[in-house]
C-alpha cells in the first residue's frame, strides 16, 4: 500500500474508534452534546492519536488502552480548536471544512462544548483503568496528557500567543515564538507519543527521547501552519488563511521569513527521523510520518 493510501486507512479506523467513544445526544444537555459531536465529527488529520498509537507500535503495541487515550488526546485537541476559533479568541468561522461550533450553536453553547470536550476527555482517559494495562502506567499517561493540556503546555501556549497580540513589534523575540509553539502546539504532539511509549513499556530513557522527537516535530508542525496561513488555500485547508495577519499575530513567517521558515521544518523533520533511529524498535509509517510534515498542504 502506498503512504497516502495507509494514512488514509488509519485516519478511517481512529475515526471509527473515537466514534464509539462520542456521547448520546439526549435531555436537557443534548445541544451541548450535539456540539460536541459537530466539532469531533467535523474530520481534521488526526494526526495526534496516530502519532500515539504508531509510537505505542514502536514498542510493540499497547492493546485496548492506548484506545482510550487516542480518543481523549484528539477531544482535548478539538476543544482547543473550538475555543481558539471564538470571537474572543482568532475570531474564525470556518474550520475543518464547515462553519465552527460557535457559527453554528453560538458561543455560550461552543464555549460549552469546548469546556465538556475537556472533561469528557478526562472521563475518557480514566476508563484505560478499566484495561488489562498496569495501572501505574496508566496513571502515568493521564499525568503527562494533562500536564502537555494545561498551564504548563498548550494553555500556557495559547495564553501567550493571546498576549503576544498586544506587545510592540521590539518585544516580539525569537525566543518567545518558540515558547508559543512549543506549548501551544508542540506540547500536545509531545504528549501524542509520550503517551504512547508509556502504555507500550518504554522505559524512561526512551520516553525523554520520544518527548524531544515529539518537540520538534511539534515545532515544525506549527511553522507550517504558519505557513499554510500565508501561501495555503481554503479548499484545501478547510480553514481560512490569513488568520494570523487579521489577528495582528506574530508567526514564525512574519518573524524570520518564509525560506527560513520552510528550511526550518525541514530540518527540524529530519532531526526527527534521526532521534527516531536511535530508539531500539523500528516502524517505518511513522518515519514516513514525521516526514511528510515537510510538505502537508492540509
Ligand atoms: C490545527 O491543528 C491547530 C494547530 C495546532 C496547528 P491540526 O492541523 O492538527 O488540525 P486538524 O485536527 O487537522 O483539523
Ligand atoms: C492554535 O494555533 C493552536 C491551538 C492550540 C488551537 P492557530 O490559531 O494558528 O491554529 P489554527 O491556524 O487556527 O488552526
Ligand atoms: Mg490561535
Ligand atoms: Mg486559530
Ligand atoms: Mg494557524
Amino acid at each position: 500500500m502506498d503512504f497516502a493510501k495507509e494514512v488514509q486507512a488509519k485516519t478511517e479506523a481512529i475515526n471509527e474508534l473515537i466514534e464509539g467513544f462520542l456521547p448520546e445526544e439526549e435531555k436537557y444537555p443534548a445541544k451541548v452534546i450535539e456540539a460536541m459531536n459537530y466539532s469531533i465529527r467535523g474530520g481534521g488529520k488526526r494526526i495526534r492519536p496516530m502519532l500515539m498509537h504508531e509510537t505505542a507500535e514502536l514498542f510493540g503495541g499497547a492493546g485496548v488502552a492506548v484506545e482510550y487515550f487516542m480518543a481523549a488526546i484528539e477531544m482535548i485537541h478539538t476543544y482547543s480548536l473550538v475555543h481558539d476559533d471564538l470571537p474572543c479568541m482568532d475570531d474564525d468561522e470556518y474550520r475543518r471544512g464547515r462553519k465552527t461550533t460557535h457559527a453554528v450553536y453560538g458561543e455560550a453553547i461552543a464555549t460549552l462544548a469546548g469546556d465538556a470536550l475537556l472533561n469528557y476527555a478526562a472521563e475518557t482517559a480514566l476508563g484505560a483503568f478499566d484495561s488489562d494495562c498496569d495501572k501505574y502506567l496508566v496513571g502515568k499517561a493521564v499525568r503527562i496528557l494533562f500536564n502537555k493540556s494545561g498551564i504548563y503546555g498548550m494553555i500556557g501556549g495559547q495564553t501567550a500567543d493571546i498576549v503576544s497580540e498586544g506587545l510592540k513589534s521590539e518585544e516580539i523575540t525569537a525566543e518567545l515564538i518558540e515558547y508559543i509553539h512549543l506549548k501551544k502546539t508542540a506540547a500536545l504532539i509531545e504528549a501524542s507519543m509520550m503517551v504512547g511509549g508509556i502504555l507500550a513499556g518504554a522505559d524512561k530513557v526512551q520516553i525523554n527521547a520520544l518527548e524531544k522527537i515529539g518537540r520538534n516535530v511539534g515545532i515544525a508542525f506549527q511553522i507550517q501552519d504558519d505557513i499554510l496561513d500565508v501561501t495555503g488555500n481554503f479548499e484545501e485547508l478547510g480553514k481560512p488563511v490569513g488568520s494570523d495577519e487579521k489577528n495582528h499575530k506574530v508567526t514564525y513567517v512574519s518573524l524570520h521569513g518564509l525560506d527560513k521558515a520552510k528550511a526550518d521544518v525541514e530540518a527540524l523533520s529530519k532531526e526527527a527521523t534521526v532521534l527516531l533511529h536511535t530508539m531500539e524498535g523500528d516502524n517505518p509509517f511513522l518515519e514516513q510520518l514525521l516526514l511528510s510534515m515537510i510538505d502537508r498542504k492540509k
